[in-house]
């Protein structure tokens, strides 16, 4: 061991004896899975996948999931677990220890600000959760068609001061809620409200195959037809593979560095994907039925289950008890992500001593005032579309480019940077020692698509995009 490594182990395993750790791998486990099952698998991914023509889009999806997105995940964990502590500092420190270039460390700094903006307008989608809680318990969707439902989130996004104000109490809860550190509270209420969200997903695909068109739904997930996805749908789906497992920006970086050294990161990294995925698709397939069936366009938007499921809630017998749970386990969905994004900043200010009640106000204070923005663009700044010179951009408001700077784009390129740090400045058997997969042929493989497979996959998209 070099002088410089041992040293700074030194520092790394002061650091851990005084840094809190999860309290079983199951703990881990449920903050995880409540940091990747969130909007991106029940809100975003059947819009988007109603964006880019279904089936072809889902198969490219999978795949980035098993060969780019869980490989990425394993290897960021196992660098928050060796850093111990916030990201920025981590990498730093790693790349101390691992003898390598300190330029690594700006790697944690585009996770930083990219977690940042992240925050910043999942926090007003979150919102819309909050506000259709309220909807549904007062009885709105009761009964009405299409058109009425539609109309109320066109009324809705209208309204910047709904938004706002929604947008304000979904900030306050993330806050106070990291603030206060009450993980082992969170801890519990995921593991019995994960569980219902799954059961009530189960309702709703069972609703979807009896009164929707089930079959054309399964025909538009699961068929592929590749004519109908383009190179930038392509991308999208890759964005949305490390958008789903919360991988590529530090977050799980800043959760791994609580991480005992006992649990198994690959087995963990699997049992998250895979209840990741099932989410994804159970929301696919209680969305698209109901699509179908009622004459929607799969590809409106973001709009599309604060659309179809109300219809749904409207027509089911208990479709009040029903729907209003259903926003509400959305919302815990939102919120157990939303913890996740904010993390890697407070957890930075609290290593530079400030606590960590005023470290996640005063984050949560600049990530409200940025989402002021996301809040204007649905109405007042409608038209405000800065990047129409570039035709790529053109027409998109700042949500838009706020939602493509962070999923297109700095997740990819994190995860990029995750895995060539894991694949090539790591030395193998540090890797080999911490995955947890043995020293046989499995590692192999593993170690083979870290270093070559997922960096040309997502270079690849990109070379792709950018032609
Ligand atoms: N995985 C979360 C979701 O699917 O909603 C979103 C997310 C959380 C993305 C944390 C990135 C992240 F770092």
């Amino acid at each position: 061991m070099s002088s410089i490594e041992s040293a700074s182990s030194a520092v790394v395993s002061r650091e851990a004896a005084v840094h809190p750790q999860w309290s079983s791998r199951l703990a881990f486990i449920l903050a995880a899975t409540g940091s990747a099952v969130g909007l991106g698998n029940i809100w975003k991914f059947p819009y988007i996948t109603g964006e880019n023509g279904g089936g072809a889009f889902v198969l490219v999806y999978l795949l980035c999931i098993l060969v780019v997105g869980l490989p990425i995940l394993a290897a960021e964990i196992l660098l928050g677990r060796r850093s111990g502590c916030s990201p920025i500092k981590g990498m730093t420190l790693l790349a101390r220890r691992d003898a390598v270039s300190l330029r690594w460390g700006w790697m944690a700094w585009v996770g930083f600000v990219a977690a940042f903006v992240l925050l910043s307008f999942y926090s007003v989608v979150g919102g819309w959760s909050l506000a259709y809680i309220g909807l549904a318990a007062q009885g709105f969707f009761s009964g009405a068609d299409a058109a009425t439902i539609g109309g109320l989130f066109g009324q809705l996004l209208e309204d910047p001061g709904a938004l706002l104000l929604w947008h304000s109490v979904f900030m306050l809860l993330v806050v106070l809620i990291t603030g206060s550190g009450v993980r082992a509270g969170m801890e519990r209420s995921i593991k019995l409200l994960m569980p219902l969200l799954f059961v009530l997903l189960l309702v709703l695909v069972g609703y979807a195959a009896v009164r929707g068109n089930f079959a054309q739904a399964l025909s538009f997930l699961f068929s592929p037809d590749f004519s109908k996805l383009s190179t930038e749908g392509v991308l999208t789906a890759l964005g949305h593979a490390f958008f789903t497992l919360s991988t590529g920006i530090c977050v799980m970086m800043a959760y791994g560095s609580y991480l005992p050294p006992q649990v198994n990161i690959a087995r963990t990294v699997v049992t998250i994907g895979l209840l990741d995925t099932l989410v994804a698709l159970l929301a696919g397939l209680a969305i698209f039925p109901l699509v179908f069936a009622n004459g929607l366009e799969p590809g409106a938007g973001p709009g599309l289950i604060f659309v179809t499921l109300p219809l749904a809630f409207g027509q089911m017998t208990g479709g009040v008890l029903f729907g209003t749970l259903f926003f509400i386990l959305l919302l815990v969905a939102a919120v157990t992500s939303a913890i996740s994004m904010i993390e890697p900043v407070v957890e930075w200010l609290e290593d530079k001593g400030v606590s960590r009640m005023l470290g996640a106000l005063m984050s949560g204070a600049m990530i409200w005032l940025l989402g002021v923005c996301t809040v204007l663009s649905f109405n007042v700044w409608a038209d405000f579309h800065p990047l129409d010179f570039m035709a790529r951009f053109e027409g998109k408001t700042l949500f838009d480019l706020f939602d493509f700077l962070v999923s297109n784009l700095a997740l990819p390129i994190g995860g990029l940077a995750i895995a060539l740090y894991a694949g090539w400045a790591m030395k193998p058997q540090t890797l080999r020692d911490g995955i947890g997969l043995g020293d046989g042929a499995v590692f192999t493989l593993f170690h083979f698509v870290l270093r070559f497979l997922s960096p040309a996959a997502v270079l690849v998209v990109f070379v792709y995009n950018l032609g």
